[in-house]
């Protein structure tokens, strides 16, 4: 990236001594969707109230549009925030509630008002501004908060968490919404989850993060495709990929496993673990394929889960909407590069490496 709207650059925090964010650096593109993505905990919030002003980091700078905000107060910054709880004034109307930081920026009451209409429409709540918020559904109490942070006109929308309080059906809905208001006004987003689908279907990169670092920042496709740690393989996917160390040569022997070349050579390293998607793995037949004990098949609609357990860890099987198994002992055919990680570390293995050094 060249010069990025948004730099956060080594951002530390601690609260009481507990580190909150361990020098996390982040770089976003002017008008990008980023998603935050991580575990609850890992530093998601604290990161984003720093970005907005409402926090200070003990180090570290943010940089937005070049110019160091670091020290700049919130109401400066021309940053947008909307928060799971939406944080609405209740004696307000919804008109107020989205004109609220236009007056505090004193705007003339004729543009306070365009841009009121402009951003209730945005939102798909045209005519409602003399409602209140308790008169209003959960989620056009959300788009009111939306609303809000976009009347501003600001730099940068921050959302944290913003559809955690809907139901599912409308999850998705205000979702694909929300990705539909960012495409057409192109403000550059930073949206906050710990809900790895949603991050991969709306963000064009996600940062992922665990205790208070950096995990990996990418593509949905990179992150998907190419987890940076076992971790990162072990949060992203649905459901995720199931971690399964791999079992020494011995124990392989026993259950009649004959693992192919590449994984025996990892074996023979020790101390690797697989990553092993659902979809990746399908049933087969013969000793190259994993043995493993058929537990429960899980109906989901569109297809089926098979999950299973070989060498005493679980994994799952994506199986056909039709397909039945024969169990309880079965098969699995495993990817033919799986993704590979030390065990101890979370790092990824290299199995070409291993072939080398093996040689004389
Ligand atoms: N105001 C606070 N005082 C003390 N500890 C806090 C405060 N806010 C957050 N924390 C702690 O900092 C860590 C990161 O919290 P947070 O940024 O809210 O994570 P996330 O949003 O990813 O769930 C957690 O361990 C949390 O308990
Ligand atoms: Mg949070």
């Amino acid at each position: 990236m060249m010069s990025p709207h948004v730099l956060i650059d080594g951002i530390a925090k601690s609260y009481g001594g507990a580190p909150a964010l361990r020098g996390a650096t982040i770089e976003i593109g002017e008008g990008e969707f980023a998603a935050l993505l991580g575990p609850s905990g890992c530093g998601k919030s604290t990161l984003l109230r720093i970005l907005s002003g409402l926090l200070e980091p003990d180090r570290g700078r943010i940089l937005l549009g070049g110019e160091d905000i670091t020290r700049l107060p919130a109401w400066d910054r021309d940053i947008g925030l909307v928060f799971q709880n939406y944080a609405l004034f209740p004696h307000m109307t919804v008109a107020q509630n989205v004109g609220f930081g236009l007056e505090m920026r004193r705007l003339s009451r004729g543009e306070t008002r365009t841009r009121v209409v402009d951003a209730l429409a945005a939102v798909g709540l045209a005519g409602l501004d003399r409602r209140r918020p308790s008169e209003l559904s959960g989620g056009q109490q959300q788009r009111v908060a939306i609303a809000r942070a976009i009347a501003i006109r600001p730099r940068l929308l921050l959302l944290d968490e913003p559809l955690s309080n809907l139901d599912a059906v409308l999850r998705s809905s205000v979702r694909s919404e929300l990705r539909e208001l960012h495409d057409r006004t192109g403000i550059t987003t930073v949206m906050v989850t710990h809900d790895q689908s949603e991050a991969l279907s709306i963000a064009d990169r996600v940062i992922l993060m665990k205790d208070g670092s950096v995990v990996q920042a990418g593509t949905p496709k990179e992150i998907y495709g190419r987890p940076a740690t076992a971790f990162a393989a072990s949060f992203v996917g649905n459901p995720p990929a199931a971690l399964f160390p791999l079992p020494s040569a011995a124990a392989a022997g026993a259950a009649g496993w004959q693992p192919p070349p590449l994984l025996r050579d990892a074996i023979r390293r020790g101390g690797v673990t697989m990553a092993l998607r659902p979809e990746d793995l399908v049933l087969g037949a013969g000793p190259a394929c994993l043995p493993a004990k058929l537990r429960r098949i899980e109906f989901q609609g569109a297809d089926q889960l098979a999950l299973a357990e070989a060498f005493g860890q679980p994994l799952a099987v994506r199986l056909g909407r039709g397909e039945t198994v024969a169990g309880p002992q079965i098969r699995i055919a495993l990817p033919e590069r799986p993704l590979l990680y030390d065990t101890a570390t979370g790092d990824p293995v290299a199995i070409e490496q291993l072939a080398e050094e093996e040689q004389p």
